[in-house]
């Protein structure tokens, strides 16, 4: 049985080296964004090396666009095994008394509403199949503090815990659930980040490839970690240790 994987934020970045990795693996590919050119030519890509998959337009903050490409993928392929909820938002950097209201409100939208609803909808079919694993992109900044990212710090720790309470619940019906926490990763995200805002790096003193963090939710995604449930994992070169 060939295994089906949604990737969201797969445009580019972390996703687009998820989407190409899981590909690799033999695995049908969902390539979901909201930026329709760059998501085509991540499928464009996975196709490219032999893979195959569908791209879906969504704007994972809406219930809608979410409930449609969780149909999408369950009326192409039948069923969905791994689902990497990935997209996400930075924010400015500043003071968190300095956020316009509006900033909070998209960052929470797209960072953790857009996860939660991702989950809500896939776990019906991986329900239903007694099998699955989901692996969110937290963050660093999702299990210590972030200086200037405040809004986007809350963001990724609210997913912790949504990722923690979900593996506990949905653990017993045969559905790992399991968070990575990047640290820096050089992707469209960090590209325009001045010295000042580099978040520290940590004894690695480097940042991440893309595909170092793809190599992780292969990983985890695979019956490889068949015992890894509600894991918060760094994949940060030890910036939080
Ligand atoms: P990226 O900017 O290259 O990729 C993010 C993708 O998400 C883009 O393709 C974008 O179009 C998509 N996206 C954003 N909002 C969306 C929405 N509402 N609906 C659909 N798609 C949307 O950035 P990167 O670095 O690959 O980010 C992936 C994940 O990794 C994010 O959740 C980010 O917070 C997280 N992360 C990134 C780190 C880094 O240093 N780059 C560090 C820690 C976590």
């Amino acid at each position: 049985m060939t295994k089906v994987a949604i990737v969201t934020g797969a445009a580019s970045g972390i996703g687009r080296a998820t989407a190409l990795k899981l590909a690799s693996q033999g695995l049908k590919v969902v390539v979901v964004d909201y930026n329709e050119k760059d998501g085509q030519e991540t499928l464009d890509l996975v196709t490219a090396q032999g893979g195959e998959g569908i791209f879906v337009k969504a704007d994972v903050s809406l219930s809608e666009d979410v409930q449609n490409y969780v149909n999408q993928a369950k009326e192409t392929y039948g069923r969905i095994d791994v689902f990497v909820n990935n997209a996400g938002i930075l924010p400015n950097f500043t003071l968190l008394s300095e956020y316009e209201d509006s900033m909070f409100d998209r960052v929470i939208a797209v960072n953790l509403r857009g996860a939660f609803l991702g989950m809500k909808y896939v776990l019906k079919v991986m329900m239903e199949q007694k099998s699955g694993s989901i692996i969110n992109t937290s963050s660093a900044a999702g299990i210590h503090s972030q200086p200037y990212l405040s809004i986007y710090a809350a963001s990724k720790h609210g997913l912790v815990g949504l990722t923690k309470t979900a593996a506990v619940e949905y653990g017993p019906m045969g559905i790992r659930i399991n968070a990575i926490c990047p640290g820096g990763v050089k992707t469209g995200m960090t590209a325009d980040l001045g010295e000042a805002t580099s978040p520290s790096l940590g004894p690695s003193g480097r940042m991440a490839m893309p595909e170092e963090m793809a190599e992780v939710i292969a990983f985890l995604a695979s019956d490889a970690a068949s015992y890894v449930n509600g894991a918060i994992m760094p994949v940060d070169g030890g910036m939080t240790v």
